[in-house]
């Protein structure tokens, strides 16, 4: 049993646990997802990218369990991401995908590796090589139609031309981003992955130390070999989750995240009785209606409203009225036999025959299962199976 108090300051009041709703993460099977993208790209080393908390699903957890079951490299968004690694002790390579270093001498303090797409970024980044007295290797970050981060083609070989001239950065990967890989319309894909093959091929002509080219995501691991280059950088098929409906068949994805509460309250209530602010369900016969002690502050989208199911006693039942930021209303009239105060209720993941997965959520309240995943507020303790 947790306690707060002054003996054991350390321990914050949200250890407490009074509150019966988590996220479990299954973490044998972020590992069979790890396994299942090597599988994909048998050829290609393994960046598992854990940025934004792991996918909302605890970023050192889940670095951890992909660096045991065979990933190469870790993939995060931000410096402080790379450092809270660091911190809890991983020792892998990482890259810092997001673009924004300003202070380089942390990143290197951290061997954290950076995408350079700017002369000023390379010298900046020499400059704290040189500080240090070590060689700094960074990745060439090129645009190839994102159109977010990243040196644009035309304006490749005059950057390589200022690179050359940086003694103390070595340039050993590639990479780019793809906008597209999931749509079925390969135009935009084809000419990404053409771009980039010429970026490679120019940068082996001039004598940079390449050894990683990389562009990748999941969709692109799944269903497109030659992207694969020298490595792939999965995240949300790592997850569990498919980028799109039509990727499901190509590996077995395993949700990794079943989102978890139980019943707080229980009522029985009249034909006609409104439930939850705006009155904006009504009940249109006699009716069970339960209460959950999750809301919308903890990711569970407003816009879910009177459009969602949850899964109790096995059985999916529908969420009614507006979702609050704390609480929100059920309707298990039909398992109104078996759900009781305490009942597990699921909002994403599998009970008995039935499963929620955050695609259908996304769908739902029209967004993208990453995005569902993210949501996922830190308030809502993650415990490992
Ligand atoms: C630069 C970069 N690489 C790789 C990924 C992984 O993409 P996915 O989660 O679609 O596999 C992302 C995710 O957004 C990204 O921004």
């Amino acid at each position: 049993m947790l306690e707060v108090n002054d003996e054991n300051p350390a321990r914050r009041a949200s250890d407490l646990r009074v509150r019966p709703t988590e996220a479990r993460i299954d973490t044998a099977a972020l590992a069979h997802n790890l396994r299942e993208a090597r599988k994909a790209a048998p050829t290609a080393r393994v960046l598992a990218v854990v940025k934004a908390d792991g996918y909302g699903h605890g970023a050192v957890m889940a670095a951890r369990t992909f660096m045991d079951a065979g990933a190469d490299w870790l993939g995060v968004a931000l410096v402080e991401e790379g450092i809270a690694l660091r911190n809890a002790g991983l020792t892998a390579p990482v890259l810092a995908l997001g673009g924004q270093y300003n202070d380089y001498e942390l990143l290197l303090q951290h061997r954290l590796t950076p995408l350079v797409y700017r002369a000023e970024m390379f010298d900046a980044l020499a400059a704290a090589a040189r500080e240090r007295g070590v060689l700094a290797d960074a990745h060439l970050k090129l645009d190839t139609g994102m159109g977010r981060i990243g040196v644009l083609p035309r304006d490749l070989p005059a950057l390589l031309e200022h690179a050359r001239g940086v003694k103390e950065v070595r340039l050993t990967g590639l990479c780019s981003h793809f906008a597209n890989a999931d749509l079925r319309d390969p135009t935009a894909t084809q000419l990404a992955l053409d771009e980039f093959a010429a970026a490679k091929r120019a940068m082996k002509a001039l004598g940079f130390p390449l050894e990683l080219a990389h562009l990748a995501n999941s969709a692109a691991t799944l269903d497109l070999k030659a992207s694969h280059h020298e490595m792939v950088r999965p995240g949300l098929m790592l997850y569990g989750s498919a980028p799109a409906p039509r990727f499901s068949g190509l590996a077995d994805l395993r949700p990794a995240l079943t989102w978890a509460t139980e019943i707080l309250h229980l009522k029985r209530v009249t034909a006609g009785t409104p439930i939850s602010y705006g009155h904006k369900w009504t009940a249109r016969r006699e009716s069970v209606i339960a209460t959950l002690p999750v809301g919308y502050a903890d990711g569970f989208r407003r816009s879910l409203t009177n459009r969602s199911e949850v899964l109790v006693c096995g059985r999916r039942v529908p969420q009614i009225g507006t979702v609050c930021m704390d609480m929100m209303m059920i309707d298990v009239t039909d398992v109104a036999d078996s759900a009781q105060i305490g009942s597990e209720v699921i909002l994403l993941g599998a009970q008995g025959e039935e499963r929620i997965d955050a695609g259908e959520m996304a769908q739902r309240c029209d967004t993208i299962s990453y995005e569902i995943f993210c949501a996922i507020g830190a308030r809502v303790p993650r415990t490992t199976l």
